[in-house]
């Protein structure tokens, strides 16, 4: 496994490659769990060569987010890619010229709500990277965690919107045996709100279930995951019902509609989300 750290040089050598292979690319902040393992073993199952980037995105933190203590690993990172039979990492340490790029992508309506109605300009900064990350590796097809599920709803259009020719491939959540969504976040969490953290999975399992058992009422499938986020002392940052591809907010769950159930909440130190399907 090669580990690359210029964009010139990544190119070079996946030009060579691009003659007779297919190429997947695995875009990550590096910090890898289980959760980056399953989107690398979709890439291997998919792809002849499994490029998996790792790079701490300044233009999708705040002021005031966690940009200077987000983890980085990245010996640790190398390790698992070579087990996961990865083949080559693309680690570059800048990918902007300057203090930052003059041009970038500003994403509209789909990045105003939920995650993006807290952190402005997050999506933009996750656009713009991932754009340039597809134009340096130029992967026929991508592969990102449904966890980030605003994010990859965003990815697909830019890529319809652009017209770029890769294939989005989106990956379900991978949960730990309590029910945690999966995320390099979960570090900030001591023992006590560890515990507590499985709640957020569990209030959207239980508005799935309702949902399951035939009430379409959104108002009633919120007070659900309130109270349970509630009598565990969360209050959330959000929890919304909307339409799984343009994020609309809904207020009955509709045959023809797909409909997920998104949280956002400060547990301790950590900001985590997660969200579901409502079928
Ligand atoms: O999901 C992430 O890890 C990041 O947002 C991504 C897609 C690698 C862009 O920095």
């Amino acid at each position: 496994m090669k580990i690359i750290h210029n964009p010139a040089d990544l190119c070079r050598q996946l030009a060579k490659r691009r003659k007779s292979q297919s190429i997947a690319l695995v875009p990550t902040m590096g910090c890898l769990h289980d959760g980056h393992m399953h989107l690398i073993e979709t890439a291997r199952k998919m792809a002849d060569f499994v490029v998996v980037s790792i790079y701490v995105n300044p233009l999708q933190f705040g002021a005031n987010e966690d940009l200077d203590r987000y983890p980085r690993t990245p010996e640790a990172d190398a390790k698992r890619c070579v087990q996961a039979g990865v083949d080559m990492i693309f680690h570059p340490p800048t990918l902007y010229a300057d203090a930052g790029p003059l041009v970038s992508l500003h994403v509209q309506q789909l990045a105003d709500v939920l995650c993006g109605a807290s952190r402005p300009g997050h999506f933009d900064g996750v656009a713009t990277v991932v754009n340039i990350l597809f134009n340096i590796v130029q992967p026929d097809i991508a592969v990102f965690g449904e966890k980030d599920w605003q994010q990859l709803a965003i990815i697909r259009r830019m890529v319809r919107d652009l017209h770029l020719p890769v294939q989005i491939i989106g990956v379900p959540t991978v949960r730990e045996c309590d029910g945690l969504a999966m995320s390099s976040r979960n570090r900030y969490l001591d023992a006590a709100d560890r515990r507590r953290a499985a709640t957020l999975s569990q209030a959207l399992k239980a508005m799935a279930r309702q949902a399951g058992d035939g009430i379409h009422d959104c108002a009633t499938l919120l007070a659900t995951g309130h109270a349970i986020l509630h009598e565990a002392g969360i209050e959330a940052e959000y929890l919304e019902i909307r339409h799984a591809d343009t994020l609309q907010a809904l207020h009955r769950l509709q045959h023809d509609q797909p409909a997920r159930a998104f949280l956002a909440a400060r547990i301790g130190k950590a900001r985590l989300i997660d969200n579901m399907p409502l079928d």
